[in-house]
């Protein structure tokens, strides 16, 4: 499979137990460029990614970018329905965070969802404890969820399937951000947790614990 697919891998096949309700207003939800503009972007250090955001978490609290400085970010977009990159993705970042061991509390992992209308709060809180108890899962309008996906140059878009319901083609890279919010880079989907650890362990305070 060529990187580009491999990349946008997480709209497969899934039979959804809820249907879309109709979509509220003119809200947009996919982003305004296509994928192959954004990953040429990210590829190439075309334009800065991330950015400020005030979401909701899966406890139904609002969380910005600001109260994150001081540690590393890892941030990650997908959609809670998707039936396999998005689970095997966060199930690597769990694991790399517990082989960072203690030294993994510098790093917070981050779930921003591009399907906020079925991803509330609560049905984040069902499943971001799937995959690390610190993982914050992040919800929010559609417009919210544009802009921030935009700023990290994410793709996303719907796909409409049978019966009124839909699955979300999206962009699958793991972003590491600085202590100041900063970029640092991408793992692309499929990174194994040891790759992760290698990575991240050099920038952790005290590394080698
Ligand atoms: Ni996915």
């Amino acid at each position: 499979m060529t990187p580009i697919l491999r990349a946008i891998a997480c709209a497969g096949a899934g039979l959804w137990l809820t249907l879309a309700p109709a979509l509220a207003g003119d809200a947009p939800q996919q982003s305004a460029r296509s994928a192959a503009e954004i990953m040429d972007i990210l590829m190439w250090n075309r334009e800065p990614v991330g950015g400020p955001f005030a979401l909701t978490d899966q406890a139904g609290h609002e969380r910005t970018d600001k109260e994150f400085r001081g540690r590393l970010m890892l941030v990650y977009f997908g959609f809670t329905y998707c039936p396999d990159v998005c689970p095997t993705d966060l199930q690597a970042i769990g694991l790399a965070l517990d082989k960072l061991g203690r030294d993994g509390d510098q790093v917070q992992p981050i779930f921003i969802t591009v399907d906020p209308e079925r991803d509330t709060a609560a049905h984040l809180a069902d499943y971001v404890p799937m995959f690390h108890p610190r993982l914050i899962g992040l919800t929010g309008s559609a417009d919210a969820i544009r802009k921030v996906a935009d700023a990290y140059k994410v793709y996303y878009a719907r796909v409409p399937q049978d019966a009124g319901d839909y699955t979300v083609d999206h962009t699958a890279y793991i972003y590491l951000m600085d202590r100041d919010g900063n970029y640092l880079g991408f793992f692309p989907p499929g990174t194994s947790a040891d790759r992760m650890v290698e990575i991240i362990r050099p920038r952790l305070v005290a590394p080698g614990r």
